[in-house]
């Protein structure tokens, strides 16, 4: 059988936990060498150390220039290429109402969320561009694609991201580089604990609250349903996807609802139904 990532190099940042860790997990067992960045180092060792030969950590934070230079550079030595930046590390940032919000809060969480997410477009793109090749994945989320998902600065941060994911795209294309992002709904993670919940480590709870409002009825979005849409991106059966930004959220953001709307009447579906034809009027 052919592993769909058979001989690439990744890095992937925020790889100590969450989404991170199971795109990491996938990509191993697809045949990659991934490289871990995280601020997380206990936790990033360990995960690197569970997943065997394949992994490896490397302690950075993505605000900071020349650690993300550093991770990149680590991944290069490993065979002189780099295949695949997937942009990740994340937090939830300032929350509270728009009139309520510290500048210096609402400036950290772009901190993480953009610039951290510039960077590693940077490096990559320095590396990728050289070697006419490879794959920058960045994590947006439902929240960067509508109103009303996330807090104020999140949601601005997340689209910042599918933006600068399509600007991106469009020089590096000329290049073979292809540029996308995934946007999320809710997936159990600790940072969706934190966001709904405000506790880390509340996993179990946040699974049945995810269940229970999926338009997909009683499913919860998982990190490795986030994972299989990054090996996809990825790999190269995604060799013709570029600037796009792939929702992996059950139909949220194109209002999709597990329960029945109250306004049948202005919903087609339930409009239509018994219903053939062309309409009379
Ligand atoms: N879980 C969700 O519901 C959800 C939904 C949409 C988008 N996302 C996005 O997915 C990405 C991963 O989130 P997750 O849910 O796996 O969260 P998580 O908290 O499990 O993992 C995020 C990781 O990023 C790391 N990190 C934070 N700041 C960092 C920094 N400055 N430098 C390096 N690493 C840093 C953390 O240490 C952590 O290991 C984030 O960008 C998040 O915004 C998550």
């Amino acid at each position: 059988m052919t592993l769909r990532l058979d001989g690439k190099v990744a890095v992937i940042t925020g790889g100590s936990s969450g989404i991170g860790e199971a795109t990491a997990q996938m990509f191993v067992e697809q045949g990659a060498q991934v490289i871990l960045g995280d601020i997380q180092e206990d936790l990033g060792e360990s995960v690197a150390e569970r997943l065997g030969e394949g992994a490896t950590f490397a302690l950075c934070d993505v605000t900071q220039e020349d650690q993300v230079a550093e991770l990149i550079g680590e991944a290069i030595a490993i065979n002189g290429r780099l295949d695949v930046m997937m942009n990740n590390a994340g937090i939830v940032g300032a929350r509270g109402p728009i009139d309520e919000i510290e500048l210096d809060q609402f400036q950290k969480t772009f901190d993480v969320l953009v610039s951290g997410t510039f960077l590693g477009i940077k490096h990559a793109a320095k590396k990728m561009k050289q070697q006419e090749g490879g794959s920058i994945i960045n994590l947006a989320s439902t929240a960067g694609v509508n109103g009303g998902f996330g807090p104020h600065a999140y949601a601005a941060a997340k689209h910042a991201i599918v933006g600068l994911t399509k600007n991106s795209a469009a020089e590096l294309c000329r290049y073979g580089v292809r540029v996308n992002c995934i946007a999320p709904s809710g997936v159990v993670t600790p940072l969706a604990a934190q966001a709904h919940l405000g506790d880390f480590q509340a996993l179990d709870k946040i699974r049945d609250t995810l269940a229970q409002n999926s338009p997909l009825k009683g499913r919860a979005g998982t990190a490795e349903d986030v994972a299989n849409a990054a090996l996809f991106l990825a790999s190269d059966e995604s060799g013709y996807t570029n600037g796009h930004c792939l929702t992996v959220d059950a139909g949220f953001t194109t209002g999709s609802k597990a329960t029945e709307p109250a306004h049948t009447t202005s919903v087609p579906f339930m409009r239509e139904a018994g219903k053939t034809g062309l309409t009379d009027t």
